[in-house]
């Protein structure tokens, strides 16, 4: 098989999905960048990537966000964490968010956002395992494609158990951990380069273990499939030979959790 048609794209300037071989003539054969630095790269293109991940993702989220902002969450105070471009923070506030924020560590990414007017101002930059926030605020939390930049993800936790409301509800959402044994990283393509970006994959009993010994319980974890949805990304890219494969497995998973209402201990102990 032609590993170098494992990438979603060839293009360049296109967010993909990159099987990690470096024998591979479609990637970099660079150590993978640090997250500062590779996000600095990915910000200005960020936006215009056409990315099967993000879609997959936004279309089982988004309807389930769409509706607890409707109906329990009518009103609420949302965090977006790692928000990078705001593409969450944007969709929030437009499906009826009545305050938010969005947080993230990278200026170059934020400063994407802060371009865009229906979150201007409700940006700051922190780092998600020292969160610049009073306890008890937030309803509904979400941390999008992150969770495996963090190496530390309990002091995230302690800290995500401290700025919720009792009962808010936090989702996370990252490339699937089999995804990743699978060779798969997170990744883009720019004018010069394929490049790859520092991660920590963590499985998900960790990620589980890790929150629920912080202050929520786990609601339900999902995996997710590429679907048909998805496949003209692979089209654009000349690549539809390689849909079937990538679509047989899970690419995401995503984690509702719930925090639970005994109060937080310093120390994150119940
Ligand atoms: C793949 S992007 C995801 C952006 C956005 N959540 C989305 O789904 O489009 C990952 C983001 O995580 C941010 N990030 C990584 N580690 C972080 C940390 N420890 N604290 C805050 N942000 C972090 C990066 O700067 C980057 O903007």
């Amino acid at each position: 098989m032609n590993r170098a048609s494992n990438t979603v794209s060839e293009e360049p300037a296109r967010a993909e999905l990159e099987r990690s071989n470096s024998s591979n003539r479609n990637l970099s054969t660079h150590a993978p960048l640090s997250v500062a630095e590779g996000y600095e790269r990915w910000a200005p293109i960020y936006d215009q990537d056409p990315n099967p991940l993000l879609a997959c993702e936004e279309r089982h989220l988004f309807p389930l966000l769409s509706d607890l902002l409707r109906t329990n969450l009518r009103n609420k105070c949302v965090l977006d964490l790692a928000c990078g471009t705001g593409r969450w923070l944007e969709r929030l506030m437009a499906a009826g968010g009545a305050s938010g924020v969005g947080l993230d560590r990278s200026e170059p990414m934020l400063r994407v956002a802060s371009a865009k007017s229906r979150i201007a101002g409700r940006l700051t930059r922190a780092a998600c395992e020292n969160l610049p926030f009073r306890s008890d605020v937030f309803d509904l939390a979400i941390c999008s494609f992150a969770l495996g930049h963090i190496a530390d993800f309990g002091l995230m936790a302690r800290e995500l158990a401290r700025v919720t409301r009792p009962s808010a509800v936090l989702f996370i959402s990252d490339l699937h951990p089999d995804a990743y044994v699978r060779g798969w990283r997170v990744g883009f393509r720019d004018q010069n380069d394929a490049v790859q970006i520092e991660t920590v994959p963590h499985s998900a009993k960790d990620t589980i273990r890790t929150f629920t010994s912080n202050g929520f319980e786990c609601v339900t974890q999902v995996p997710l499939l590429l679907g048909e949805t998805e496949k003209h990304f692979f089209d654009r890219a000349g690549k539809s030979d390689r849909f079937a494969e990538a679509s047989q497995l899970p690419a995401l998973l995503i984690f509702q959790f719930r925090r639970i209402e005994s109060p937080i201990t310093v120390g994150g102990a119940q």
